[in-house]
């Protein structure tokens, strides 16, 4: 009986086909197909019966069980193995302080990645790769507090740091204030920080500063009227001519960006516009021809009387001085001189208050 034996031979230039015909008796093994970590020495393509072939592992893998020799029988089948080969495994790595390390598996190819926490730096490699020896390619890195040197310090200033410090780095995030030697004043912000990029905030100026004079206000006056500079911190008062009244603060100060504070400014009196009829004013339930002047000062509250006409009764509406303006309540009716001349005692401020 003849069987047919097919070879394929490849080389990167020839392709051949070849065909060979042989006997039972002469029954061969061709090179057996293994898993991908298993290596075979040699690169015979077939074996004559008897012939032995040694398995091993590819770099990074360790032999589990066995036999690791397979014999070429005279079926042309090989015998049997359980050889396989597993990746080695690399020791678990030691936690990083202030840091984390992330992997998914210590075997042979894995990788760490290391990373550090927030305000602190990496030093050493971020990533180790476990070896085929089965040790990690890095040691573990370090996670170092980021820090800064000493703030750098303005000509004519000076920098007061929150805590004490000793030697010339500063940790992250500690803070200081500026301070500049008088007349000079810190231009910028006075508070400073050593950065998590490990450098201080920016550092301000020390500046003469000066506010220009001061401007008067409308129907007001100020304590000082000398056209010159004002220095940072010298202050200004106000004050509002006769029924005038100051709303907002009673004196500005010279700032340190060189503008003044905000001014005050001056609000005019009210006239209450109403005739024949009477107010409650400051408690009192006056005729409003008797309120002379006619006059009520911003801000001050007036009453006055409307008729609950389905109740008969009076009854008082209070209304407010903005800035000269008083608004009279709608409720409220203007009575006729004769009304008020004749019949006063019926007005809405005379009668039963509701
Ligand atoms: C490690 O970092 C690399 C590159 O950023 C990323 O591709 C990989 O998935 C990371 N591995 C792990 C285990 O986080
Ligand atoms: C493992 O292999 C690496 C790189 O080939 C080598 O530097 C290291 O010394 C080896 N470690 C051991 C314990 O053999
Ligand atoms: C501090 O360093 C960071 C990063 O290098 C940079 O972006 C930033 O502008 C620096 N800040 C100052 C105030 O120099
Ligand atoms: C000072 O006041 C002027 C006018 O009101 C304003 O334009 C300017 O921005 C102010 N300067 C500062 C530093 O606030
Ligand atoms: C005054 O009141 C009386 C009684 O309510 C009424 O009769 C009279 O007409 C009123 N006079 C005027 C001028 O309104």
């Amino acid at each position: 009986m003849e069987r047919m034996l097919t070879l394929f031979l490849l080389s990167p230039f020839v392709f051949c086909f070849f065909t060979i015909v042989t006997s039972q008796q002469d029954n061969v093994c061709f090179r057996p197909e293994l898993a991908a970590n298993i290596e075979l020495d040699g690169l015979q393509r077939y074996f004559s019966p008897g012939e032995e072939l040694v398995l091993s592992c590819k770099q990074g893998y360790t032999p589990v069980s066995g036999p690791r020799k397979i014999v070429c029988a005279a079926s042309g089948k090989w015998t049997t193995t359980k050889f396989i080969c597993i990746p080695k495994r690399c020791p678990y790595p030691d936690p990083l302080s202030n840091g984390e390390l992330y992997y998914e598996d210590t075997v042979f190819q894995s990788t760490i990645n290391y990373t550090c926490d927030y305000g602190y730096t990496l030093t050493g490699d971020s990533t180790a790769v476990c070896l085929a020896n089965g040790t990690w390619s890095t040691s573990v890195p370090e996670c170092i507090p980021v820090s800064c040197g000493l703030a750098p310090i303005p000509q004519f200033g000076m920098i007061i740091y929150d805590k004490t410090i000793r030697g010339n780095t500063i940790a992250y995030g500690v803070r200081g204030t500026y301070k500049c030697l008088p007349p000079y004043v810190v231009f910028g912000n006075a508070r400073a920080e050593c950065t998590v990029s490990g450098n201080w905030t920016k550092t301000p100026e020390c500046r003469v500063v000066t506010c220009p004079p001061p401007e008067n206000i409308d129907k007001g006056y100020m304590s000082s009227n000398d056209q010159k500079d004002y220095d940072y911190m010298e202050t200004i008062k106000y004050g509002c001519n006769g029924d005038y009244v100051l709303e907002g603060s009673l004196q500005i100060v010279c700032q340190h960006n060189g503008n003044w504070s905000e001014k005050p400014s001056c609000k005019a009196p009210c006239s209450v516009g109403i005739q024949n009829a009477r107010i409650l004013y400051k408690g009192q339930k006056i005729w409003i021809k008797d309120l002379l002047p006619n006059r009520v000062l911003h801000k001050e509250i007036v009453s006055v009387y409307c008729m609950d006409k389905a109740r008969k009764c009076g009854y008082a509406v209070q209304t407010q001085c903005i800035d000269g303006k008083l608004k009279i309540p709608e409720c409220f009716e203007q009575p006729s001189v004769l009304d008020y001349n004749l019949n006063s005692s019926l007005l809405p401020s005379e009668i039963k208050q509701c």
